[in-house]
């Protein structure tokens, strides 16, 4: 059973990263990390679009950038786990997210406009930690779960967030710790 850990909450003392990991042990599983606070992952460029536009266009993902998306795809099982940051989800995630979804990788379309999915998973979870409350119109968990959902086509997709972290008289420990409980 294969587990790709893709963790963007990076920050020394991370709460995200400490909840992902009690996770993580819950499931006694082992487990790959794409670290991306270490990682040299980039937004699609001028040049950079070129290459993934030609490739897809050509169904040749020999490219480096494609490493990812391969990874992803062939994963049995996906954890997420990434701070909420400014109302959505930090930007080297979003970028790795980009590589991700690449047509022909990790999806791709039929004749009649559907799109159907080339991963294995059949769970993701994805967690998260707020300074603040995350609104009902959450822009950081929609989207992760929109991709679930159309591109991926993930049967289980399960959502865990610890919020109010810092705001000052709140018990974080007991925030952090109900969450964790929380989790199965
Ligand atoms: C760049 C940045 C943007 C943030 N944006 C938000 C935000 O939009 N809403 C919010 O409630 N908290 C925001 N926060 C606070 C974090 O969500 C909060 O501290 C979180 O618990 C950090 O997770 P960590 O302990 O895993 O680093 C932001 C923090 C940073 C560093």
């Amino acid at each position: 059973m294969s587990l790709l850990f893709v963790n963007a909450a990076f920050r020394e003392g991370s709460r995200t990263k400490t909840i992902a990991e009690a996770y993580l042990k819950k499931g006694n599983k082992n487990y790959k990390t794409v670290d991306l606070g270490n990682v040299d992952v980039r937004a699609l460029n001028e040049e950079t679009l070129k290459t993934y536009n030609q490739s897809v266009a050509e169904h040749d993902f020999m490219d480096k950038m494609f490493d990812y998306a391969k990874e992803f795809r062939d994963a049995e099982e996906i954890v997420i786990a990434a701070p909420f940051w400014n109302y959505s989800i930090p930007a080297v995630l979003h970028a790795y997210l980009e590589l991700v979804c690449s047509q022909g990788v990790t999806f791709d379309m039929a004749a009649d406009g559907t799109y159907y999915s080339l991963c294995k998973a059949k769970k993701l979870t994805y967690i998260t930690t707020a300074g603040g409350y995350i609104p009902a119109e959450d822009h950081a968990f929609g989207y992760i779960k929109a991709l679930a959902d159309v591109f991926w086509q993930i049967p289980e997709v399960n959502y865990y967030k610890a919020e109010g972290l810092d705001i000052v008289g709140n018990d974080i420990e007991k925030i952090i710790a109900e969450v964790i409980g929380s989790m199965i």
